[in-house]
Formats: structure tokens, sequence, C-alpha cells
């Protein structure tokens, strides 16, 4: 998996932007390892030293970890608290009022599931959790319970999409290409956008199952929230990582879409969830894809003018996700499908 690279992340407090939120991290990064931080604010307001210094600092963070801790994001503390509450109140709707979500296909436009009963996720041995999913774009879709849940969150997705925007340009940039580059090609006006809840109960015996198991996720980047209680851990050369996020810092990821388009220079990054043994955890995820229809491919001026091959096959973001469920993966992730056959 991960490949060590030539030179080493700096650190969480390297810029004196990030200091602030480095008081209250005191246990983070355990075992050594620190997971990198990116300062959005430095990308929207900074003078062009700051701009570029955190350019540097997401072009290292995406090459060697594909995950980092992502502060001054612009998304209001307020909204992501209304975010979590709502969430949990979804959470503790009856049972039947959740199953009218209960779907199969991993493009129904609001879908619940738990692994504690059958007929939705019903006694999948992998999986301890319950989770609601909601398509948010290019249409918007939500719950119609509890009451205003719609509405917060509308205007959250608002938010990580506006987020999600800046941090591609930023990418973009880090990858020597035009700011808009990557926006413009993944037509990202019509992004397909997801939202997605997880509720991990505690579990009595969490050395023998997963709250998810070990996986890479499809689009371009994730956004998670963890809101108090650990639990997620992400593979870093060869080795699990636990994450101990900053409070307020959303965990992003790169996702198997950005490993295709810039041909496998940044990684789409296993990673898993771990339950426990005292307190239910929530997790509060969203991601920003490619529009459905857009031929997603590696960058053509990322290929160093013909001279490194297409390590991908193209195909549009729509039919990858036929492709997730096609018997011809004989048990390979899609990912790993599509780096194999090559157009
Ligand atoms: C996910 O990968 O979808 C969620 C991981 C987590 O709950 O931390
Ligand atoms: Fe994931």
């Amino acid at each position: 998996m991960a490949q060590p690279i030539a030179f080493g992340y700096a650190g969480p407090c390297a810029s004196p932007f990030e200091g602030r939120l480095c008081g209250d991290n005191n246990d983070r990064g355990k075992g050594g390892l620190e997971i990198p931080v990116i300062d959005l604010s430095m990308l929207v307001s900074g003078g062009p030293d700051e701009k570029s210094r955190m350019i540097r600092d997401l072009r290292m963070a995406c090459q060697e970890w594909g995950f980092f801790m992502l502060i001054n994001h612009g998304v209001p503390e307020s909204l992501m608290s209304a975010m979590e509450a709502a969430t949990r109140e979804f959470f503790d709707l009856p049972e039947d009022e959740k199953r009218k979500y209960a779907g199969k296909g991993v493009v129904d436009t609001v879908r619940y599931g738990t692994s504690f009963a059958s007929g939705t996720e019903g006694g999948h041995m992998f999986f301890w959790r319950d989770f609601v999913k909601a398509l948010v774009r290019p249409q918007f879709h939500s719950p119609s319970k509890p009451q205003g849940f719609s509405n917060v969150l509308a205007e959250y997705c608002e938010k990580m999409h506006v987020m999600g925007k800046v941090l591609l340009e930023g990418i973009s940039e880090s990858l020597g290409l035009d700011t808009e580059h990557i926006n413009k090609m993944m037509d990202i006006e019509s992004s397909q956008q997801l939202w997605a809840a997880n509720r991990y109960p505690p579990c009595p015996d969490p050395e023998s199952v997963m709250g998810i198991p070990a996986h890479t996720d499809y689009g371009l980047l994730t956004f998670l929230t963890q809101h108090g209680t650990d639990g997620l851990e992400i593979f870093h050369q060869d080795k699990w990582v636990e994450v101990h996020p900053i409070k307020g810092a959303i965990l992003v990821n790169t996702c198997d879409h950005i490993e295709i388009i810039t041909n496998g220079k940044y990684k789409s990054v296993l990673h898993r969830a771990k339950v426990n043994t005292e307190k239910t955890r929530i997790s509060i995820v969203s991601s920003i894809g490619p529009s459905p229809d857009t031929f997603v491919r590696p960058i053509e001026e990322l290929l160093e003018e013909g001279k490194e091959e297409a390590k991908y096959m193209g195909m549009k973001y729509r039919e990858y996700f036929d492709l997730m469920y096609d018997p011809k993966l004989f048990g390979k992730s899609c990912l790993e499908y599509v780096k194999t056959i090559t157009t």
C-alpha cells in the first residue's frame, strides 16, 4: 500500500497559523505518527507565501498520507453541531420509520441499514453499525423525518460542497495544474455528493468485529467528523494508525477517483472503523465526486507529455457504480479492477 516517500511532513505546528488549534490536541498522533493538518483559510485569504506553503503542505499530505485534518474550513461549528443533533434524532426514530428507507442499491437516493436486524444490512457478520445515506447532489434527497432534518442537511451539504470545491482548487494547484482544472473536468457544479452517517453501538467483543471493515471510498474526497468518540483507523506505511482529530477539524481523505485522475500520484486510502465496549460512536460523512456523466480518466497533463502510460481504465462515474456490484470483479475492489485493465 502506502509507500514511504522521499520527504517528511513537517508536523502539525509547522505553520504559525495552525498553532492555535494545536493546543487542544495533545493526545493526537499516538505512537509518534502525526497526521497532517491543513489550514484551508490560507488558500482563501492567505498572502502569497502562506498560500504556497499551504499548497506544498497539501501536496505532501496527499502524497504521503492521503489523509489529513482540515482546520479553518469555513463550516460553522453551530452547523456541525446542528447536523450531529439532527443525525442523533434520526437514529432515535422508531425502527419502522427508519425502515421506510431500507434499500439495496448503492445509488438509492435515501437508504437506511442496520447490522442488527434482517432485511437491511441484516446480520452482516463484518459490520457493527446502523447507517443512513442520502444523495444530496445533483438532486437533493433527504429523509423527511425528524422534523427540520432536511433543512439542516441542505445547509450542511452546501457548505461542504463549497469547501470541497476550494480544496479541489488547492489539489489542482498542488499537482501543477490550473486552479480550476479538476473542478471543470469533474463538472463539479453537478457533482454527485453523498451524505452518510454511521452509528456504532457499544460492542461486547470489539476485537472480533469492525464497525466498518477496511475499504477505500469512491469519489474524489471524503469529509468525516466523529463527534468526540474516536474509532477511525487509516492504513499508513503498512500499519493501522488511530486517528485522534483536533476538536472542530474535518478529516479528509483522497478517494478512488483522485487516485484515478492523478494516475496514482495521490492514493485512495484504506481505512476502517473500530468499535468499543462503552460508548456509542457517531460518524458523519460527506463526499464529493464527479458528476455522474463525467468520463473519468487520468489527467493528460499529468502523464508527462506522453511519457507515462495511463494506469487506470477510463469510464463514466455512473459506470463505476455498476461495476462495484459486477461479479466480474471476482472479489477485487473496483479500484484494483480498473487499475489492472487499461484502455
Ligand atoms: C466510513 O468510512 O464510511 C466511516 C468511517 C468512520 O466511521 O470513522
Ligand atoms: Fe469510508
